[in-house]
């Protein structure tokens, strides 16, 4: 059962504490509905992909109701905070270096260094996040490979009966998504354009933004390529023995003999397998290292629902480094 509530307080309360307990909630923003859920929590991170069955881990952007909210979580610089002065709240998303101490949950940025953040405009959309407190990760509200919702309608078309609840927040009146900057290299790139013109960005800029060119876009577009993340110990896959020298990344009851183990999943659940599968490799990745391990052996995971993207992610890992 999807809820549908209402745009007035009981409804905006009733959002607030779905999204504390770790429910799904689809909600308007300027740009078009955005299926929301605690950014901190990978589970409940790990349902958003589940419901849109997006074979893989694409990183999501999180919403905040002000640039000093958001730049808790990540490390602005003068191009962000001038940006962030002229733009938000509105239609522009910045991607910048995640803090070291940020509270997000590598599944929600796709086990990267940098995090996507934004703030939205419409008033309900900022009161459900001010009510909230915590940063709400939220990809657009259909289902992978579709078009983007721009009512409440659209999102009960696409996910009812799918997400605990939808705020109804009438209609979306861009209707296209926010423009994507990444700012955490050298030059300003514009990822995706959007919402905020290329113009009136590089006017504030005072410099033109580069473009992705053809081919340099899989390493643009996080999630497509293992290198933006890839552990410094090798991968094996599908392993069912292992070795003295590697650590094991188990799911269900793994094979003896691991000094090293991260389990993914004792029972064998792919929403909890997603949800702790970034931290897994990372921690399994700097305590291997300390204990001079050779490899990773990661035990096979199956096809199905979240297991796709799993074994995408796991597959890029493991594939040879550029
Ligand atoms: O207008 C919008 O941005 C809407 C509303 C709901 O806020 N959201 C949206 O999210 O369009 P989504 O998930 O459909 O698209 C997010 C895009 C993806 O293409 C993703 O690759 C990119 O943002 N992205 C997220 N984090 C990134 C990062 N750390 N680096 C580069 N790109 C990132
Ligand atoms: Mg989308």
């Amino acid at each position: 059962m999807t809820e549908i509530l209402s745009p007035d307080d009981p409804g905006l309360a009733r959002a607030a504490v779905l999204l504390r307990s770790g429910a799904l909630v689809a909600f308007g923003t300027e740009t078009v509905y955005g299926l929301g859920a605690d950014a901190t929590n990978a589970e409940a991170v790990a349902r958003i992909f589940a419901v849109k069955e997006r074979p893989r881990f694409n990183p999501l952007i999180c919403h905040y109701p002000c640039a000093d909210a958001a730049f808790r979580d990540v490390t602005s610089n003068p191009m962000a905070c001038r940006l962030a002065e002229v733009f938000w709240p509105g239609p522009l998303t910045l991607v910048l270096p995640r803090r070291p101490d940020c509270l997000v949950a590598l599944l929600t940025g796709a086990g990267l260094d940098s995090l996507a953040v934004r703030v939205p405009a419409p008033p309900i959309t900022q009161k459900v996040l001010r009510s909230v407190g915590r940063p709400i990760a939220a990809p657009s509200a259909n289902r992978s490979g579709r078009v983007s919702p721009t009512s409440c309608a659209h999102v009960l078309e696409e996910l009812g009966g799918r997400i605990d609840a939808i705020l109804a927040c009438g209609l979306c009146n861009l209707g296209i998504e926010s423009t994507i900057i990444d700012l955490s290299r050298d030059a300003p790139v514009l990822l995706r354009p959007g919402g905020a013109t290329r113009e009136a960005i590089e006017a504030v800029l005072g410099m033109p933004l580069s473009t992705i060119v053809a081919g340099e876009k899989t390493l643009r577009s996080p999630g497509m390529l293992a290198s933006h993340y890839a552990p410094g110990l090798a991968v094996r896959l599908g392993a069912t023995a292992i070795a003295p020298d590697e650590a094991l990344l188990a799911f269900g009851p793994p094979p003896p003999g691991a000094s090293l183990v991260y389990s993914l999943s004792d029972s064998g659940d792919l929403l909890e397998a997603a949800a702790r599968l970034f931290s897994g490799l990372r921690e399994l990745d700097a305590e291997g290292t300390r204990l001079g391990l050779k490899a990773i052996a990661a035990m096979p995971v199956p096809e199905a629902g979240l297991g796709e993207a799993i074994n995408d992610r796991l597959r890029r890992a493991a594939a040879p480094r550029a």
